[in-house]
């Protein structure tokens, strides 16, 4: 595997996804974390970082001491802080330089630019510069603007060390993942070879090894990642995983019955648990959206309680838990690590004093889905939109009404459906309905109305940090506003929301 060092850049998992793409395993660890050496270890990647190498509190690790036992390269803050640690100058650069560069290289045998145009672009961020390269390097790449984009040292460790000023890992640089390909294969001599197959039976054997006869239990979502979690759980102990899924209310139209359907379908071991009126009697005159949120997430780890506990003898809590929750990350205002929690199922296993299996702990979202595909998981949990937990408590605006639920149920689900049958379901990110506090004026025959109004939400997105709203065709608008109006009692007015994210958020509360 690679590790890649994380000096606090924003690109630091573009890194490690990219590295997942090229099929190599790699794990994130924080800069200032010491480095638990093993085999398994082929290379190391020193990330980019808001810091300046001058800053008196850059963060700084023993170059020297990796490159002893593997290849070491270094991008932005990595390189510069490769040259300075060796005895090179870096300084705020005269040329600073953000955007597209092209880079320059001339020597074919480098095995760093195999394959890669003598000219290529890249993509740069620097406001620092390497203005004297300590001896020992030698440059091989440059740009119009900077003499060294690139260099490598055989002599100052056992294994090559290679600096690059640009960004390999963002997709401006068009042959940037090639660059870190040749860094993979040609320099720490690894084989790309995670394959979900491979994956699947790897992490059978080590569920099977971990849990032994003991019992699991799970909760489901239905979202993606609990599902795969799930059968992946499922693969290696079979009937001893116990599954619940609870219906808070607040789930789509039919969700609840089509989704507990599938998952016996599978041959999972379920409960679904009708929670309804224990939610909705909670949230009754609730309106403030963080109270909503709590109150749900309280009231879901009470229900999951109670349901674990009428099960005997259970040993291990089952978490879909996937690797962007667990990255340790490097704070900006001093290189100490600081670990985000899981957020979706609210501090289960503080409270439930269980083991845990995680197997999808070292997994990106699209690896999930691969492995997903590899195991015969239905494209009806691998293609979902993303779904809040707290659900459409979050997209009824103002106070929750069993009524109000069912309302907006019915909006959503011809607005999903709509999206489905005209081919764009795919080509959107996240698609919602959101029924505002707002009462207004229509006409329908010849009588006055005064009913409700609902926002259509759709955006694309890659990770849901920023978002754009979807420009779909008025023609479709115009037919979902008709159906809307005309199917759901209740609701004479559709708008669209037409706000991207930042600065609007893709929910409403
Ligand atoms: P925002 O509204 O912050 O949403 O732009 C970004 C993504 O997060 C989802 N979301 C939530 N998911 N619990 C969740 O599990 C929540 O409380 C919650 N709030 C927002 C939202 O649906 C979108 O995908």
């Amino acid at each position: 595997k690679i590790l890649i060092l994380d000096f606090g850049s924003q690109y630091t998992q573009l890194i490690a996804r990219c590295i997942r793409e090229l099929n190599v395993y790699c794990e994130i660890q924080p800069c200032t974390k010491p480095i638990q050496w093993e085999d398994s270890i082929k290379g190391i990647i020193l990330s980019g970082s808001p810091f300046s190498v001058n800053d008196p509190q850059a963060p700084v690790v023993d170059i020297k001491a990796m490159g002893d036992r593997v290849p070491v390269l270094g991008v932005c803050y990595g390189a510069q802080l490769m040259a300075k640690v060796f005895g090179g100058d870096v300084a705020k650069s005269a040329h600073r330089e953000y955007g597209r560069a092209s880079l320059e290289h001339n020597d074919k045998e480098e095995p760093l630019f195999y394959d890669i145009s003598l000219t290529s672009q890249v993509w740069m961020s620097h406001a620092d510069t390497i203005t004297r390269l300590p001896e020992a390097f030698l440059p091989i790449a440059h740009t119009e603007n900077i003499p060294v984009a690139a260099f490598k040292s055989h002599t100052l460790s056992k294994h090559p060390l290679l600096g690059i000023q640009f960004h390999a890992e963002v997709t401006h640089s068009l042959e940037g993942k090639q660059i870190l390909r040749n860094f993979l294969v040609h320099i720490c001599g690894i084989h790309q070879e995670w394959t979900p197959a491979a994956f699947v039976q790897e992490t059978v054997s080590r569920i099977k090894a971990q849990v032994g006869d003991k019992k699991v239990v799970m909760a489901l979502s239905g979202g993606v990642d609990s599902t795969v979690a799930a059968e992946l759980i499922h693969k290696a102990i079979g009937g001893n995983l116990y599954c619940v899924f609870v219906d808070n209310g607040l789930l789509r139209k039919n969700e609840f019955e089509t989704v507990l359907d599938s998952y016996k379908h599978m041959g999972l071991n379920v409960k679904g648990v009708n929670a309804k009126d224990l939610f909705y009697g909670q949230l009754s005159g609730v309106k403030d959206p963080e109270e909503k949120r709590k109150i749900i997430g309280r009231l879901f780890i009470e229900v999951f309680q109670q349901e674990s506990a009428e099960l005997k003898d259970i040993a291990f809590l089952g978490q879909g838990t996937i690797y962007p929750d667990v990255i340790e990350s490097v704070s900006v205002n001093g290189p100490s690590a600081t670990i985000k929690s899981h957020h979706n199922v609210g501090g289960l296993p503080e409270k439930m004093k269980m083991g845990l299996v995680e197997p999808l702990r070292f997994l990106f979202k699209d690896e999930v889905r691969r492995v997903g595909k590899e195991i015969g998981i239905s494209d009806i949990f691998l293609a979902r939109h993303p779904f809040p937990g707290p659900g459409l408590a979050i997209r009824i605006l103002g106070d929750i009404t069993p009524e109000k639920v069912t309302m907006l149920q019915e909006a959503d689900a011809v607005w999903i459906d709509n999206l489905k049958e005209s081919g764009l379901y795919n080509q959107v990110w996240q698609a919602g309905t959101i029924l505002l506090p707002v009462q207004s004026v229509g006409v329908m025959g010849d009588e006055r109305t005064y009913e409700f109004t609902v926002a259509l939400r759709a955006v694309t997105s890659t990770d849901g940090m920023t978002a754009d709203w979807a420009h779909l065709p008025y023609e479709f608008l115009a037919k979902v506003s008709n159906d809307i109006i005309n199917k759901v009692k209740g609701i004479n007015r559709v708008v669209y929301d037409i706000s991207s994210k930042p600065p609007a958020t893709i929910e409403w509360e």
